[in-house]
């Protein structure tokens, strides 16, 4: 089969076709024929060979781990699949220590020992790659009504799992309802999401479900098309460049959560003395090493003392922000269905993956199209 693999020792990325079809050998597996998947910033730092670890006995990897198949058969015990089902496969897969509790209880996004692997990033195969077998527990059933979309479910999980702690955290404020619905939780509570790339929007569009009035703070001045499509949802827009982070504490009030979708600690910390009373900042990007920054240390101690902070960070998903993310994904595709296709901004043929891995195609979320290589 064709696939997408990053050979580490010999700094090479390339399209190969002799990646041997995986078949069917658990009865509670399942086999899947790829129709979409995402590239994300964890892709490029693979084909950028400063992250990823191929499985043992190979020289190369994978890649590919923001999915969507369609299920083409089923293990003999299979009995929450039925060909013919488009599903989203989760990444991370548990270790095999004993004495892991997170991964005994099937939340190795929780993982201690650091000894799990994910499917396209540490020592399993992903999916961009023309079929896929997986165990039925590891696969999500999509709506077909999602087709289109359903491709930006992992990245949304990323949002998904961070407000699901969000109000655990929050259960703290005993006036909070703590059975309010879903689309009122937030409500009266500002939020701001730093970057408006794919995670930022993403989380951009699951804080406005929840209810939050949310603000984007990014780098670019507006207008520009990212501006635009973030206001079309009915959240702020503001630049970096046109408000500085005092400014932008002053404009909202108390900013309830911060959500760093960024990537780059400067950013994030720079913002953070703005962070509100009894308030959250989700961490959920993996900067590289750069050289220390200057921090204010002492200023952000005593206001997470002072003001009853919560500083937290966020990896990976487990099954319920998959089911989360494509509950609310159907909700985003009602309520801005131009947004949320447009947030798809190229589909790709497996052949152009460089051109796309290296940033040379612009955009938002591209898709590299598995589709076509084994349509009847
Ligand atoms: C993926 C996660 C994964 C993380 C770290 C992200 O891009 O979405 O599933 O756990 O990278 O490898
Ligand atoms: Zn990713």
């Amino acid at each position: 089969m064709k696939a997408v693999a990053v050979f580490p020792k010999t700094h090479e990325v390339k399209v190969i076709d002799n990646h041997e079809e995986p078949q069917i050998t658990q009865p509670t597996q399942a086999k899947l024929r790829m129709l979409d998947v995402g590239v994300c910033g964890t892709d490029k730092e693979i084909c950028s060979f400063e992250y990823g670890t191929p499985p043992d006995g190979y020289d190369y990897l994978v890649i590919g781990h923001e999915s969507l198949g369609e299920v083409i058969e089923v293990g003999a015990n299979v009995s929450t699949l039925k060909v013919g089902d488009l599903v989203v496969t989760m990444v991370r897969r548990p270790c095999n220590h004993p004495e892991c509790r997170a991964c005994r209880a099937g939340r190795q996004d929780f993982c201690f020992t650091g000894d799990f692997t994910e499917r396209g990033i540490k020592q399993q195969h992903g999916f961009m790659t023309e079929y896929v077998v997986d165990d039925e527990q590891y696969m999500n059933v999509v709506p077909h009504e999602l087709r289109d979309i359903a491709v930006l479910v992992e990245p949304l999980t990323i949002a998904e799992k961070g407000i699901a702690q969000l109000w655990q955290i929050q259960q703290r404020l005993p006036w909070l309802e703590p059975d309010a619905t879903a689309g009122e939780r937030g409500k009266g509570h500002h939020a701001v999401v730093l970057g408006a790339g794919p995670v930022g929007i993403l989380g951009t569009m699951a804080l406005l479900v929840a209810g939050f009035e949310t603000s984007v703070y990014s780098r670019t001045p507006a207008p520009n098309p990212k501006s635009q499509l973030v206001e079309s949802l009915g959240a702020k827009y503001i630049s970096d460049q046109q408000t500085t982070a005092e400014q932008l504490g002053q404009q909202i009030g108390n900013i309830d959560v911060i959500y760093e979708a960024v990537g780059a600690s400067q950013v994030a910390f720079d913002v953070m003395p703005v962070l509100g009373t009894n308030a959250a900042f989700i961490f959920t990007g993996v900067p590289g090493r750069k050289a220390p920054i200057q921090v204010d240390t002492d200023l952000i101690m005593r206001d997470a003392v002072l003001k009853n902070q919560i500083i937290f960070g966020t990896v990976n998903a487990g099954k319920d922000a998959f089911q989360n993310a494509i509950r609310d994904l159907a909700i985003f595709q009602q309520r801005w269905p131009g947004a949320v296709h447009a947030l798809i901004t190229g589909r790709y043929p497996i052949d152009s993956f460089n051109d796309v891995v290296s940033g040379k195609v612009g955009g938002i979320k591209n898709v590299i199209d598995l589709d076509s290589l084994t349509k009847k």
